[in-house]
Parts: C-alpha cells; structure tokens; sequence
C-alpha cells in the first residue's frame, strides 16, 4: 500500500474545498481495486442542507470512472486528532468497501491514525434485512 500517494491526493483536494460557511476544509482520496486513486473536497452550499462531503465526493468520482470497489481511503483534516468521517461517508463506504476497508485519518501535523472501516461504524444499514 502506497500510502504517500493516497495522502497527496487528499491533501491536493482538499486545497480545492468550497467552504465559504464552515471553513472546515477536508481532503479525502480513495484507492479502488483496480489501483486507481480518486479525490474529492466538501463543497458547501448555502442551504447547508445541500453541502457534500469530501469523503462521498471521493466515492462518486471512483464509480463515475467505473469503480466498484474501494480498498483503502484517506481524510485529510486540520483537527488534533484528526477527524473521523460522518455517518453518511461511513454507510456511503460501506456500499463500495469490505469491512476490512482501511481508513486512514491524517492531520496538518502529520499525525496518522488507521482504522478498518468496521471499527468506526461496526454496526451498517443492511438491506435486505438480515
Ligand atoms: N465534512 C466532510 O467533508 N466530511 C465529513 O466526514 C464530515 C464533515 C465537511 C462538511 C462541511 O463542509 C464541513 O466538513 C463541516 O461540517
């Protein structure tokens, strides 16, 4: 796993969030099986209602390029510690992801953290009910 690479992206996205309410930016990049990384920023909006998350931004962009699984995804924050994704990116990464799927969490300081996607949201949607 070449995490280096994972980690630009995000950090390369999330130079290019739209967040003239929260000024909270967030990076976010996804690997795919097929070893392609897709990045994506929150960009906010004035109904704040209608505002997209780094994370999901991401996943979109992995399956509009015809992705349909993803291996590994790092956030980038500017948080101590950094921060870990909402609940929507958690079920969003649920659909493309295993529950071993790695979740790095990275700050401005360098500071890492990785979880597999089921630590941090252990219990998902199921649907059929099983
Ligand atoms: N945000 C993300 O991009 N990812 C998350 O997992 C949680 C929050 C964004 C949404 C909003 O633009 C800002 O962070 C503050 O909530």
């Amino acid at each position: 796993m070449d995490w280096e690479l994972l980690i630009e992206a995000a950090h390369t996205a999330r130079s290019h969030a739209y967040t003239p309410y929260s000024s909270f930016p967030v990076g976010a990049a996804v690997l795919t099986a097929e070893g392609e990384i897709h990045s994506g920023c929150n960009v906010e909006n004035r109904t704040f209602g209608l505002t997209t998350c780094a994370e999901r931004v991401a996943v979109t962009s992995a399956v509009a390029a015809g992705a349909k699984q993803i291996d590994a995804v790092v956030v980038v924050t500017d948080t101590d510690p950094p921060s870990t994704p909402c609940g929507l990116c958690l079920e969003t990464l649920t659909e493309f992801g295993s529950p071993d799927l790695q979740v790095l969490l990275v700050n401005l300081n360098g500071d890492r953290k990785l979880h597999r996607l089921s630590e941090l949201l252990p219990h998902p949607f199921q649907f059929p009910p099983r």
